[in-house]
């Protein structure tokens, strides 16, 4: 199979590993891809010469036709709310990836309220608003801790949680010029990231990965887009008596009837499904959506599918997940590790040498994802927040962590930061 994958992270590099692992026989593309996925995959390019710009709708319609390719997969949201999986879905091109209408669902929060109201989906309560005044009225209704967030996409980093009412303020006071806020009820209860494959009318869920959304030990510091990540989850057994009975639940509480009312409206949804959970005292709640793989989730959940990647995207993007089983995970656990550059998520510095990969690489267990990567001649230089993934496996959490983060020893990059407890708490 052909295959295009447009993006340039680590979840794009995790997507490409899991394609790549499944059978040599896959031609896979990427653009615009990132130092390691070059290693890995050749990068596409336009007439132009210049690397396929992959959030150009018409420009990616003419690379697949022309290079006869049979799936394009969509990694970030940036593409979709271009409207570049509605361009290929027009010229009958299988592409995994919601069109626009969609992909809101991650694109405007207001518009995933709506829809989880009118599916029945459970879900915090939330207030938009659009003035300093309708801010204040609604950090007082609904109380403190305050979660303020920014209506569009923000990569993770439009919101805050606080009980500081001043501080919820001024950061709805930087987000309300550009539109509205929404003000959120705040919700108590452990994390946890599902995702389903959907081709518009069946879903599939796969297993689920914990992530650690703030910068510093002991989830002190910013929200990020993420720092690090496990999965399996093996204390859902203990709450639900098993994974498989958490997953049905929440497929059949959120997932079902979220892809049943999209397809309602006319707007079916085709490729990835994230349901952003938390287990709160009152059952599971949603506290957000996106319509694509999580970061760094997917560096952890991929690793352990057995089912071929290739074969649930491809049933996904042409409407015939029906006739797929449900997808198999090996018994193994698997820890990613974010390092990421000095200043991140603020102002990260960017342009610093990354050395010791090939030493981290070799560690058993453990293969590297790379985030922001680029060669600069001989050098491999950070271009961006989140660098690059280590990725341990093991039978037990203990052993995955442990290569992990053996591996992330052996690297090098000035001023990098990195979270010491990934895991930590799954440990044997
Ligand atoms: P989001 O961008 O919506 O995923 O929010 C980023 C992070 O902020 C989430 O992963 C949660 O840790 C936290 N968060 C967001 N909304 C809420 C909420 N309503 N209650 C509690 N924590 C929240
Ligand atoms: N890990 C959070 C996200 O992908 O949005």
């Amino acid at each position: 199979m052909k295959i295009l994958v447009l993006g340039s992270g680590a979840r794009e590099h995790a997507i490409i590993l899991a394609l790549r692992a499944e059978s040599s026989a896959h031609e896979v593309l990427a653009a615009p891809g990132n130092a390691g996925i070059a290693d890995e995959v050749a990068i596409a390019h336009g007439p132009d010469g210049a690397v396929l710009n992959a959030e150009d709708p018409a420009a990616v319609t003419i690379f697949a036709n022309e290079h006869a390719v049979d799936l394009v997969v969509i990694g970030p949201e940036a593409p979709l709310v271009a409207g570049v999986a509605d361009a290929l879905r027009e010229r009958g091109i299988p592409v995994f990836g919601p069109g626009r209408a969609a992909a809101q669902l991650e694109g405007s929060k207001t518009f995933a309220k709506r829809v989880m109201e009118a599916a029945g989906v459970p879900t915090g309560r939330a207030v938009r608003a659009r003035t300093r005044d309708e801010v204040a009225a609604a950090l007082d209704d609904l109380g403190s801790p305050h979660v303020v967030k920014a209506d569009g996409l923000a990569a993770g980093k439009g919101v805050i949680v606080t009980e500081d009412r001043e501080a919820a303020l001024a950061h709805a006071e930087t987000y309300l010029p550009s539109g509205a806020v929404l003000i959120e009820e705040f919700l108590a209860g452990e994390e946890v990231s599902l995702f389903f494959l959907s081709d518009g009318d069946t879903v599939r869920p796969l297993s689920p990965a914990q992530d650690y959304k703030r910068l510093e030990d002991g989830d002190g510091g910013p929200n990020t887009g993420g720092m690090g990540a496990y999965s399996p989850l093996p204390w859902l057994a203990e709450r639900f008596g098993s994974e498989a009975a958490f997953v049905d639940l929440v497929s059949e509480t959120v997932a079902e009837p979220v892809i049943r009312q999209l397809d309602a409206e006319g707007t079916p949804f085709i490729g990835l499904l994230y349901a952003g959970l938390i287990l709160t005292e009152q059952g599971v709640k949603v506290i957000e959506f996106n319509a694509r793989f999580g970061d760094p989730e997917t560096q952890v959940v991929l690793p352990r599918l057995v089912t071929p990647l290739s074969e649930l995207l491809l049933a996904a993007a042409s409407g015939t997940l029906e006739d797929q089983p449900r997808p198999e995970f090996a018994d193994l656990a698997a820890v990613t590790v974010v390092l990421a550059s000095e200043g991140y998520p603020a102002g990260p510095v960017t342009g610093r040498p990354i050395t010791g990969l090939d030493a981290a690489a070799t560690v058993p267990g453990v293969h590297l994802a790379h985030a922001a990567t680029a060669r600069d001649g001989d050098a491999l230089v950070a271009t961006g927040g989140r660098v690059l993934n280590v990725v341990g496996t093991g039978e037990g959490f203990g052993e995955a962590r442990d290569r992990a983060y053996g591996a992330l020893s052996a690297i090098r990059l000035e001023g990098a930061q990195f979270r010491t407890d990934i895991a930590a708490r799954v440990a044997d």
